[in-house]
This record gives C-alpha cells, structure tokens and sequence, in this order.
C-alpha cells in the first residue's frame, strides 16, 4: 500500500520523507490555503521534495478552464498528477488528460459508480473520501470494499486512492480490502508507528541495558545512552526532545534525564577504567 501525506505544511512533508516511507502527496485548495502560501509556488516545492505524484488541483468547473489549469500545473514537474472533481466535465478533462500520458487524480468520489466512471475515463487514481462519508451516516469503508470489488472485476488499472482518512482504524481497514493508496494527515501517519507496547518495551529494555552495560567513562556513558535514545525513540519523542533541548544529562546522583521526562536511575558501581 502506498503512503501519501494530506498536507501543504512542506516542513511536515519533508519530516515524513525521511523515514523513507512515503510515496506521494495530495493536496486540495483548502490545504494550501491553510498553509497561507501560493499555490504554485508550495506545490512547486512539495514536487521537489517527493519523487512520488503530487496531486494539485484545478478549481474551474468546466472542462476547456480545467484543462488551461491543467496546462500550467503539469508544467510545473513530471511528478504532478491533476486532480479533477468527479463531474462530467472532471471526467471529460480525465479522459483528455490520461490518454497524454498525463496522472489524474479523480477526486471526491462518493460511490461506487462515481468510480467506475473515473475507471472508464483512464483515471490513474479514484479518491474516495472515506471520513466524509462516515460523517453523514455512510460507511466509509464499504464503498472502498465495492470499488475493489468492480475494479477487481474488470481488470481496471485505477488505483484507489483512500481519501479523507480520519484515523489509523481507517488505514488498516482499507489495507485489508486492498486499497492501492491512501492519503493522511502527517499527524494520523506518525500515529500509525505507535503502540504503548512498544513504548513500554523499550522503556524496561533501555532500564536493563543500564544495569548490565559497563563503560570507560562518563562521557562514554553518556553518549552511549545518547546513541541508544537516537535508535529507539519514537519520531514523536524525538521532535519533543529536539523542541525542548533534551538530551542525556547526567547529573550528580548518577540520574540521567533521557527524554520527555523518562527517567533512568543506574544503579550499578561506577565503570572501572578498562586499559
Ligand atoms: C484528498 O485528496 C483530500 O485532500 C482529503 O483527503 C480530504 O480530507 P478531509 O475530508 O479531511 O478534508
């Protein structure tokens, strides 16, 4: 299943590219004018930033003004992907624009006919927005089960693209109906990685390798806590830490503040020095 990020926030974007597991980026109007910058110029930048396709938008409702949009943005980088709306002139400017070698990205589908049209019309991606669906009483996720299911039937290339992801509950279910993409806030991506298990896991193996690791000297400690905390903490934890200027600070009672106010108390001797 492919990764994309919701989001015009470029630091976000870039933040989520380095864990290396994202694959594209979707934006809409809104979006970007939440970020309170131009259009052309942040999806300029967010092309720059992800190889994958970013799906930029075009707000004209017919077909000859989407496709003058169309023209601007797809210069923009070979990574843009059009978004049109599913009408008849969306579909229209779909067709025009795919049968180019053009990505389109058919946006806001709310049934499974919608999406068979946007098949039809050579769509390289359906976005059916799952949350806004549940939102008036629908469920979500049985329309992606029935656009699997026609897609599945006819052989359709159309990838379906799960929108409007509202919760990592959404992302798991649409993985298991086999959905090809989904896009999501940064904040409901980063969600996907935790689990208080985990958490708890690492806290009692961190506490144990205290007690049973020696080392020379207290730099030596301190930058081996260091270089542990860097390997095991939590994207989340490490933003906080780095916000806050929290590193491993050993203090005089052989405490050491490790991050976000995890406390780790060593109670062995002091390390001999090893020749
Ligand atoms: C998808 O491309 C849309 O930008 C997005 O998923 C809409 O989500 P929302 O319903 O949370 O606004």
């Amino acid at each position: 299943m492919k990764f994309f990020a919701d989001t015009a926030e470029i630091a976000e974007i870039r933040e989520l590219a380095e864990t290396g597991l994202l694959d594209g980026v979707t934006t809409n109007p809104s979006l970007v004018h939440k970020s309170g910058r131009d259009f052309l110029e942040v999806v300029r930048e967010i092309a720059g930033v992800v190889k994958g396709p970013v799906s930029a938008e075009v707000v004209a409702l017919d077909y000859e003004g989407m496709i003058r949009e169309a023209e601007v943005l797809r210069k923009i980088a070979d990574n843009i992907a059009i978004k049109v709306p599913l009408t008849p002139a969306g579909l229209h400017a779909c067709k025009a624009l795919s049968s180019e070698g053009t990505m389109v990205n058919v946006t806001l589908c709310f049934s499974a006919a919608q999406a068979l049209l946007a098949a039809k019309a050579g769509a390289t991606f359906v976005s059916p927005f799952v949350g806004r669906h549940d939102d008036v009483g629908f469920d979500g996720m049985s329309l992606i089960a029935d656009i699997r299911l026609i897609y599945d039937n006819y052989d359709f290339g159309t990838e379906i693209l799960v929108a409007s992801v509202r919760h990592p509950v959404h992302v798991v279910e649409a993985a298991k109906i086999g959905a090809d993409v989904m896009t999501a806030p940064p904040k409901i991506i980063w969600q996907l990685f935790k689990h208080p298990l985990t958490d708890a896991g690492i806290a009692s193996f961190l506490k144990d390798y205290r007690c049973c690791c020696h080392w020379r000297d207290a730099g030596h400690r301190q930058q081996a806590e260091y270089d542990l905390q860097q390997r095991v903490e939590s994207p989340e934890l490490r933003r906080t830490r780095v916000l806050h200027g929290k590193a491993a600070v050993p203090t005089r009672r052989r405490r050491f503040v490790l991050s976000a106010g995890q406390l780790g108390v060593v109670s062995r001797q002091a390390p001999k020095a090893h020749s």
